[in-house]
């Protein structure tokens, strides 16, 4: 039987993290959604127009590098307040939500929009400062020159688009649990998550 855990929050607040630690745990399959707007965010920078890339969107576009970036992060944002964008990838999350495995879904309006009847649903937050620090050491890391000002501004504006934006905005659904992870630690976070979804599961 299908089993849906919806995730969302702000900028890197530990989504991707979380939901791909809870996949595994559960054995369900895990699909961080960001990709999907950032791959448009990426073709969009190429020169493609918004729509036209979400729509013709290939498995191979989210494996592409370089997709992490902030001025990627920032095309996407801007191309996910499209509600023709969004439109364009609804079907496909969907139909992963559906899968009979169990699936966890990451985004901004996944337990609002997507799949507002996901059995689980988390709102994951993390003060500014500490999103912006764990963002930077990602970054930097993963080989960027980067500093943690600039970090800290591109994900405030993607919050403020994000939240303002009248197509799906990030905000939490009203039957969501949130998990504050400002203080928890990767596994402190993922336990709580657990905890949540055998709450559910026992009924
Ligand atoms: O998916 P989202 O953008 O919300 O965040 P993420 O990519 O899962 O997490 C951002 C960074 O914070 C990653 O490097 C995680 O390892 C780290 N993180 C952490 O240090 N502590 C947590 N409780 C959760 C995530
Ligand atoms: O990893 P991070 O939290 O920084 O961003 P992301 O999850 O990869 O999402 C990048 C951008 O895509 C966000 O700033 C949103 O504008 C957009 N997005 C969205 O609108 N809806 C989703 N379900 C997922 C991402």
């Amino acid at each position: 039987m299908a089993f849906t855990i919806a995730i969302d929050g702000p900028a890197a607040a530990g989504k991707g993290t979380v939901g791909r630690r809870l996949a595994a745990h559960f054995g369900f399959a895990h699909l961080d959604t960001g990709l999907l707007y950032r791959a448009t965010g990426r073709r969009m920078l190429d020169g493609e127009g918004p729509v036209e890339a979400a729509q013709s969107l290939r498995p191979g576009d989210l494996d592409a590098p370089g997709l992490r970036t902030p001025e990627v992060g920032q095309a996407a944002s801007r191309a996910a307040a499209l509600p023709e964008v969004r439109q364009a990838l609804v079907d496909f999350q969907r139909a992963f939500a559906a899968r009979a495995g169990g699936a966890v879904l990451d985004g901004r309006d996944i337990g609002t929009v997507i799949c507002p009847e996901a059995d689980v649903k988390l709102y994951v937050t993390a003060t500014d400062e500490v999103r912006a620090a764990r963002r930077l050491a990602e970054l930097t890391a993963s080989g960027h020159d980067i500093g943690y000002d600039e970090v800290l501004a591109d994900l405030r504006q993607r919050d403020a688009r994000d939240s303002a934006r009248a197509a799906a905005p990030l905000k939490p659904a009203e039957d969501a649990v949130r998990l504050d992870t400002s203080k928890l630690t990767i596994e402190e976070a993922v336990a709580a998550a657990i905890a949540e979804v055998e709450r559910v599961q026992r009924g």
